[in-house]
């Protein structure tokens, strides 16, 4: 084990290194997916309408800022692996790029061959992760998810969803210790999540990607016209939606968090809350206490 000494003397000597320091602040917070020990930055994509309608253009351009500044997770449903999948092959990014294919919802479980077309559509043999949806009875289903992946067709698999009345069907299923990740919602606005499902989650090493971070953008007309509070910039925030984001990821439990737009601009400020510092403690509550007093 390293001793104290040797500790403090590495750490002086990386305090004295100012390229080093320099090259940490120009990349984004990542955490590591526990089940593979592998990098995720804390802020990616969510299944952005330019996806679902094949808006090349636009896809081509959000990816553009997500590939710049260095970001990893994209959520995808159905057919909106297509513009993402054409991307990948074009800029051959397909080891940066981190996908999560959702299935299972309103269409019940898909047959195998779409999971294969799946993988033909994102270049990506296996698939990174596939998320179980909404699922209408997760008990029952999980077991298909878990052969999936004995048969090797995704690397990791998952439970996706928003809303309390998930929580305790995917703690049972987290319990059970063969769950990778969860994507579930949490928020200044939605904290929920946080009192018992995340910290289970941590403790039995399951990632966590956060969805809706701005509760599908109702977040934005309560700190329309204000000004963001002084404060901020004790922890890098620049603008309300990295007032948002900064809380989820200063939450450890959090892996990730994805953020859906189509426009450009924005991806570009929802990707800036991964650099820089995160809240602690007090700030968060701070954070908490006034966007309730909104
Ligand atoms: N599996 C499930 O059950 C499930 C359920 C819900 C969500 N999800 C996933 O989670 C993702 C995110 O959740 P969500 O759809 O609720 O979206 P969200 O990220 O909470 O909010 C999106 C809204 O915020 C606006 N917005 C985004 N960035 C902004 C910025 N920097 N400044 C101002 N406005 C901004 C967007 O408008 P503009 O387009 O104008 O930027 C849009 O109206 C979804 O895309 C989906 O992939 C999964």
């Amino acid at each position: 084990m390293i001793d104290r000494r040797t500790f403090l003397a590495g750490a002086s000597a990386l305090a004295l290194h100012p390229l080093l320091a320099a090259e940490e602040e120009r990349r984004m917070l990542a955490r590591t997916i526990p089940a593979g020990n592998e990098a995720m930055p804390v802020i990616g994509f969510g299944n952005s309408s330019a996806f679902r309608d094949n808006d090349y253009e636009t896809s081509s351009a959000l990816l553009d800022v997500l590939r710049e500044t260095g970001g990893r997770f994209i959520d995808i449903h159905g057919d909106s692996e297509i513009p993402v999948g054409r991307y990948m092959k074009q800029h051959e990014v397909h080891a940066q790029f981190f996908i999560g294919t959702n299935v299972g919802a309103a269409k019940g479980m898909p047959p195998d061959a779409r999971l294969l077309a799946s993988q033909d559509r994102q270049g990506k043999k296996p698939l990174d992760l596939l998320l179980l949806s909404r699922p209408a009875d997760p008990q029952r289903q999980w077991p298909q998810m878990r052969r999936w992946k004995e048969q090797g067709l995704a690397r990791y698999i998952g439970l996706a969803a928003t809303g309390d009345a998930f929580f305790a069907p995917f703690e049972n299923l987290i319990r059970g210790g063969t769950v990778d990740f969860i994507e579930i919602n949490y928020s200044l606005l939605e904290p929920a999540a946080g009192e018992r499902l995340l910290p289970l989650a941590m403790d039995h090493g399951v990632a966590v990607v956060v969805n809706r971070p701005f509760v599908n953008g109702r977040y934005f007309p309560l700190v329309s016209g204000k000004a963001l509070p002084a404060w901020a910039a004790d922890f890098d925030c620049a603008s309300w939606a990295q007032f948002s984001l900064k809380y989820i990821i200063a939450n450890p439990a959090v892996t990730c968090v994805i953020t859906e737009t189509s426009k450009p601009h924005h991806a570009r400020d929802n990707l800036g809350a991964g650099f820089g510092r995160v809240p602690d403690d007090d700030q968060r509550a701070r954070m908490l206490n006034l966007v309730n007093s909104l």
